[in-house]
């Protein structure tokens, strides 16, 4: 069988996906309840990571740590990919050493190329284009708060980055209704959305999101590699904040979440992310949970 990659949450089937959260949530109990599990001993993941990372990171390196397994930290600084090894060699060589390979890049193109060449599965640990994993811890935390999140509706507020692109595939492969509301020129990427068909819609304004929301999602004005943009960024988002007056229109149980790092007073105000319906801390703790989920799916067979 061909190997099986999560460049996107396209890449696995809706069951699939449901498995994985239910997966995510009882291995978090086995965790807790101080059982050793080790379904990954004797594997070994490869992190290739050429922009910054606290959470994505820490989480595969314990959950690899956790189940027995070995992860080796690759920075272009110190690795021959940095000094212009070819991606199709980088990704022949490790994968002939390595069970499982993630990548932290900018290009999408560039991860997709590296898979192309792999003969283990490559995981997405954040593109330009994608930020897939991130929405497994997501998910997982809306469930656990909150119970299914089929049918549901969840406002995307802010840029239309990666994340937003996430969050697209993750209303069509979930089943809620996501409203984006993002500033002219700051757009989804036009063929994400048009894939989605009726799950996913762009609406005027953030208070048009906003409204009987079940959550609430955003996310930093300027992403990694767009810090020079961020004068101009901060007046075209001036409006799209989330804040006290934006979460009173959701609904009275709605979550807040943010993928982490935030910019308090920016794109959400600090009582928002330090109140009661933000559930952000959790949120960064699924990133564990779910990441080793994957990680079982992709590799403990
Ligand atoms: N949310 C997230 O991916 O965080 P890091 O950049 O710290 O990995
Ligand atoms: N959109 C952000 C997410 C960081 C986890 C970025 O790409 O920098």
């Amino acid at each position: 069988m061909a190997v099986r990659h999560f460049l996107s949450l396209m890449d696995l089937s809706p069951e699939e996906l449901d498995a994985l959260i239910q997966r995510a949530i009882e291995l978090k109990r086995i965790q807790k309840s101080g059982e050793i599990f080790e379904p990954l001993k004797n594997k070994v993941l490869g992190m290739v990571f050429e922009k910054s990372s606290t959470r994505t990171r820490v989480a595969f390196e314990t959950a690899m740590a956790q189940t027995g397994g070995h992860a080796i930290f690759l920075s272009p600084r110190d690795t021959q990919l940095g000094r212009g090894e070819p991606i199709e060699d980088s990704a022949r060589v490790l994968s002939r050493m390595v069970d499982v390979i993630m990548i932290r890049t900018f290009e999408h193109e560039k991860l997709e190329h590296f898979a192309a060449y792999s003969q283990v599965p490559v995981i997405n640990a954040l593109t330009d284009l994608q930020h897939p994993v991130q929405l497994l811890a997501d998910v997982q935390t809306y469930v656990e708060h909150r119970g299914p999140i089929r049918g549901k509706k969840v406002a995307w507020i802010g840029d239309g980055n990666n994340m937003c692109h996430a969050y697209i595939d993750a209303a069509r492969q979930f089943g809620f209704k996501l409203e984006i509301a993002a500033p002219e020129g700051y757009l989804p990427d036009e063929n994400i959305l048009k894939a989605a068909g009726s799950a996913a819609k762009m609406v005027a304004t953030p208070a048009d999101a906003a409204r009987d929301a079940d959550l609430i999602v955003t996310d930093v004005w300027a992403s990694m590699g767009q810090e020079e943009e961020m004068a101009h960024r901060s007046r075209a988002f001036a409006n799209y904040q989330v804040d006290s007056t934006l979460m009173s229109l959701a609904k009275p149980d709605c979550l807040f979440m943010h993928c982490l790092p935030a910019h308090r007073e920016e794109e959400v105000s600090t009582d928002v992310l330090e109140g009661p319906q933000s559930v952000v801390w959790d949120e960064a703790e699924n990133r564990l949970h779910s990441q080793k989920a994957l990680l079982e799916f992709l590799v403990a067979k």
